[in-house]
Parts: C-alpha cells; sequence; structure tokens
C-alpha cells in the first residue's frame, strides 16, 4: 500500500464514505466500513472517542443513545460496558449483531483492504485530557502499522497541532468550524495541516483558490445525490466525503 503521501498528489479526486457507508449500513460499524471497501472508496471516514478505561472505540456523539443500544456517557463507561450493545439494530434490523468496533478492529479491517483512514477526532468534553486521547489513539494507528496511510482530522484545531508536534510524520486535516472565515493558508499556517475539510455549504472559490495556491488539500462533506456532485465538480477538490460512496463513485465512472 502506497503511503498517503505519494497516493494523494497523484490523484486528482478521491471518494472517502462518512462514517463507512453510512447511508447504506449503520454508521461505524464494521458493516458500513466493509461496504465502502466494496464500493471502492480509496478512504473511510470514521469517528472515534475513549471508554473511561481508554479504549478507542468508533462512536460519533459522546452519548450512546443515537447509534446503540446503551444509554450513558462513553468517556464514563468500560469498554465491558459497551462492546456487546447492539450498534445496528437503530438503522435497520438486519444489522442487529453489529457492535461498536475497537479502532484496532476497523483499522486491521482496512489495512487488509489497502484502504485509507480518516480518523475524526472529536473536540474534547469538559474535562478530558486531549493529550492522552491523542497518544492513545496514535499508538493505535502505529501499531497497526497505519500511520502512514491515516489522515487525522478534527474541528478542534488545537489536537492537530499538538498531534502534529509529537508526531510529525502524522497527516492531519483540518475541519472548518462554521462561521470560521479563515481560509485554509491562515489555518495551516497556525496548525501546519496539510488538508482543509468544510462543508458543501463552505465550500467557495476563496477557499479552494487559496488551498491549491499554498499546496493545501481540500476535502468537502457530505455529497450525497447527483446535484451535490454536479455542484462541487465546479471546485478544486481532492477529496470528495460521501454517506452513499457507491453512488457517487458509479457517477463518477459514468461521468468519464
Ligand atoms: O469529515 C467531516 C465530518 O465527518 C464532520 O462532521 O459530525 O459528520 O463528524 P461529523
Ligand atoms: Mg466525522
Amino acid at each position: 500500500m502506497k503511503p498517503l503521501r505519494e497516493f494523494v498528489p497523484e490523484n486528482k479526486r478521491f471518494v472517502v464514505a462518512h462514517r463507512g457507508s453510512s447511508g447504506t449500513a449503520p454508521e461505524n460499524t464494521l458493516a458500513a466500513i466493509s461496504e465502502a471497501i466494496e464500493a471502492g472508496a480509496k478512504m473511510v471516514e470514521i469517528d472515534v472517542r475513549l471508554t473511561a478505561d481508554d479504549y478507542v472505540v468508533l462512536l460519533h456523539d459522546h452519548v450512546l443513545g443515537r447509534t446503540t443500544s446503551g444509554h450513558g456517557k462513553s468517556k464514563e463507561l468500560l469498554y465491558t460496558d459497551i462492546k456487546d450493545l447492539d450498534a445496528g439494530g437503530w438503522f435497520n434490523e438486519k444489522f442487529s449483531n453489529e457492535r461498536v468496533p475497537l479502532l484496532e478492529q476497523a483499522l486491521q479491517l482496512l489495512r487488509k483492504h489497502e484502504c485509507y483512514v480518516n480518523i475524526e477526532i472529536k473536540p474534547p468534553q469538559p474535562n478530558e485530557n486531549f493529550e492522552k486521547r491523542i497518544e492513545r489513539i496514535v499508538d493505535i494507528v502505529d501499531e497497526c502499522k497505519m500511520l502512514p496511510n491515516t489522515l487525522f482530522g478534527s474541528f478542534h484545531h488545537h489536537s492537530l497541532k499538538v498531534l502534529k508536534q509529537q508526531y510529525p510524520s502524522a497527516h492531519t486535516a483540518a475541519i472548518n468550524l462554521p462561521g470560521d472565515n479563515r481560509l485554509p493558508s491562515e489555518i495551516a499556517q497556525e496548525i501546519h495541516c496539510e488538508a482543509l475539510v468544510c462543508s458543501l455549504r463552505e465550500c467557495t472559490h476563496k477557499r479552494t483558490n487559496d488551498a491549491h495556491a499554498h499546496g493545501l488539500y481540500m476535502g468537502v462533506y457530505t455529497i450525497n445525490t447527483e446535484q451535490d456532485l454536479q455542484h462541487i465538480l465546479k471546485y478544486d477538490v481532492t477529496a470528495i466525503v460521501s454517506n452513499y460512496p457507491k453512488r457517487i463513485i458509479d457517477l463518477l465512472n459514468s461521468s468519464h
């Protein structure tokens, strides 16, 4: 598998499966990751959080209710409290055997299929030690030999700044905070990221031109329809983040 620093410059654009193929399978589960791989997504975005006993699990929300059969805050629960919960039944009963994956389980699956990963580090909760969190996450990525194939993303730019200081070879992407009107180059100057990710609504020529002029890559979320895709193809965007990777890849292939 080529390292990300070679793969990205060689590809004008590629599709990133948002929380796995989260439009067709329960988000942040191994089923959603498998569907993204089958669809041909080159990268899968996942959200991670720490449990009270420092396990790193795939979860978007800081509470369990929306996407699992459990309740409470992940940072106050042990992994043993979480590991047997149903993480797929809320989406469709046929996925009720899905569990909340550990980061290492997701990375092993992605590595086996030579798929890149975008790990989103959620903003820390009050009193959460974000430096310890970064260390745990990077240790696992490193143990799984995925560091050269991983893009770390966050709305919490300070986490990315610290991550880059501690692991200079790690790749980082700042996610634009709603209302933050700074240009990608201004953000990159501060935190030394390689990429900027913004929402479809935030994507402007001013942003993409600035990124391009400064050698930064742009990613845009969430591109789910043909209309979204036609709109975004007018911009210089490298990573197209979608809940429906198969649909977007098929549309891209048929437009050639
Ligand atoms: O990568 C962008 C996107 O994942 C950020 O928003 O809430 O879906 O994690 P969210
Ligand atoms: Mg995310």
